[in-house]
């Protein structure tokens, strides 16, 4: 049965509503990033009234099977093709309307055009200037500090993210949703704004050839016109639509993008995003308080990855971290880049758990594992020869610790078709109760392949 229509005008019902009012659950990553959330929401996205983005924007990326057809995404919410569930992007977003028409045209190609797409009149809006000046400085941070290309860099997905981000924070040259719906002002505005960025470039690439990569500033607003015309039907006051959608009794599913070690506040600053990915960000990238969330999905793998640059203490560089990109098939959704990968670090886990509130875990690619002799995790760091069991969110802190590991027994057999916690192999079924114990919370949900049914509950 359809559900009922939810009214997306600004009459709709507001403040608490105190009968049945509806609850929110959030699906985060507890490392740094590429955790599998996409099959995550994808299991539990039917049984909510929508998907809501709250942070990031085209940086993220999964993919989701519709119709046994496989699509990479970035800024729509995975889940959003479950019938009836409304797909909401949130003030948080930095949306690059571009992308989200290539997402928008790919899926009516593919025969599907039923979305029922809600966005923010606050998101902020990803311009060519940003693109270029993310690329400008990462090659500029490469090439400062020791030549090689890769030194300093961040090593981001150059999807124009951070420096959106900072333009949020500097105001008055920043451009929301709402905006690209005012065109006479926002002709003046980028008229305005196009001069200094074009100058800001020219200082960072004195070549010329970011500055030069910028459309003309006419151009680019007849563009901007033309993505609000398309983005008009969809766009609305979201904070006032998601607490109406709570008051009517509907529940919400909040989809985290990045994950919560690139968290720009808690994560291994420098090397993260810039926004708040960990579940403290859903507050201000929607508008939807804390206490309206009954539920914290972390979602993990069994083992760590991560892309870009930064810290990383159970890297393996290695046979061990080579069987496991290969056997995990672990390749960028975004920019196609090898990951980086290395054994569990419970530390790091459990700070992940601590600061998102999480009362459960999905533990993701668990079959990933099988055919090592033994697995390693991490349970404590060294530094400075002291044993200290806290995480150092800080990327100079975090380079400097040793991680001390633990050896477990690995076990020989493939386990993608297991579909209890019985079922698993006893080595296997050890490690996870392991990862319970140390998380201290229960593991919900194991992933042994990438398949809906390939999963074990409970
Ligand atoms: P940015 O978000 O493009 O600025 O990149 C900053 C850092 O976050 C880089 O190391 C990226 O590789 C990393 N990053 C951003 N989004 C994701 C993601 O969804 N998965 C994994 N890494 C990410």
């Amino acid at each position: 049965m359809a559900p009922p229509a939810i009214d997306r005008s600004t009459n709709a019902s507001v403040g608490r509503g105190p009968n049945f009012p509806g609850s929110g659950t959030a699906v985060v990553g507890l490392q740094w990033g590429d955790e599998g959330k996409g099959k995550v929401i994808d299991l539990l996205a039917g049984s909510f009234r929508a998907v809501v983005r709250y942070n990031g924007g085209a940086n993220a990326g999964h993919s989701v099977v519709i119709d046994g057809k496989r699509h990479a995404l970035h800024l729509i919410p995975s889940g959003a093709f479950h019938q009836g569930v409304m797909a909401v992007i949130g003030n948080g977003v930095v949306l690059d309307p571009d992308m989200l028409f290539v997402e928008l045209d790919r899926l009516a190609d593919a025969g599907i055009r039923s979305l029922d797409l809600a966005v923010s009149d606050r998101a902020h809006v990803v311009l060519p200037w940003h693109k270029a000046e993310d690329a400008a400085r990462e090659i500029a941070l490469a090439a400062i500090t020791d030549g090689s290309g890769s030194g300093g860099s961040i090593g981001t997905t150059r999807r124009g993210i951070g420096p959106a981000y900072a333009d949020k924070a500097h105001r008055a040259e920043a451009i929301r949703v709402g905006d690209l719906l005012r065109p006479a002002s926002l002709r003046t505005k980028i008229a305005h704004v196009s001069a200094r960025k074009e100058a800001m470039l020219r200082a960072l690439d004195p070549s010329g050839a970011a500055a030069a990569s910028l459309p003309a500033a006419a151009k680019m607003t007849d563009d901007l016109i033309r993505s609000g015309e398309r983005l008009r039907p969809f766009v609305t006051d979201t904070m006032y639509l998601l607490h109406h959608m709570l008051n009517q009794g509907h529940n919400l599913l909040f989809e985290g993008a990045n994950a919560t070690l690139l968290d720009v506040d808690h994560g291994t600053f420098p090397f993260v995003t810039s926004s708040n990915c960990s579940v403290l960000g859903i507050s201000t990238g929607t508008g939807v308080p804390g206490e309206r969330l009954s539920r914290v999905i972390g979602v993990m793998k069994a083992y760590c990855t991560r892309v870009g640059g930064g810290p990383f203490p159970t890297e393996q560089d290695n046979d061990a971290g080579n069987r496991i990109r290969e056997r995990g098939r672990e390749y960028g959704t975004t920019t196609g880049r090898p990951r980086r990968c290395g054994w569990l670090d419970l530390v790091a886990l459990r700070y992940a758990v601590m600061l998102n509130g999480v009362t459960g875990i999905a533990l993701m690619l668990l079959d990933v594992l099988s055919g090592f002799e033994e697995v390693k995790v991490c349970k404590a760091y060294r530094l400075q020869g002291k044993t200290t069991d806290r995480f150092l969110p800080d990327a100079e802190a975090l380079a400097e610790v040793e991680p001390i590991f633990e050896t477990l027994e690995g076990w020989e057999a493939e386990i993608s078709g297991c579909r209890s916690r019985d079922a698993l192999p006893a080595a296997a079924r050890a490690y996870v109760d392991f990862i319970e114990q140390a998380a201290g919370v229960p593991v919900d949900i194991v992933s042994v392949g990438p398949d809906r049914e390939q999963t074990i509950r409970g």
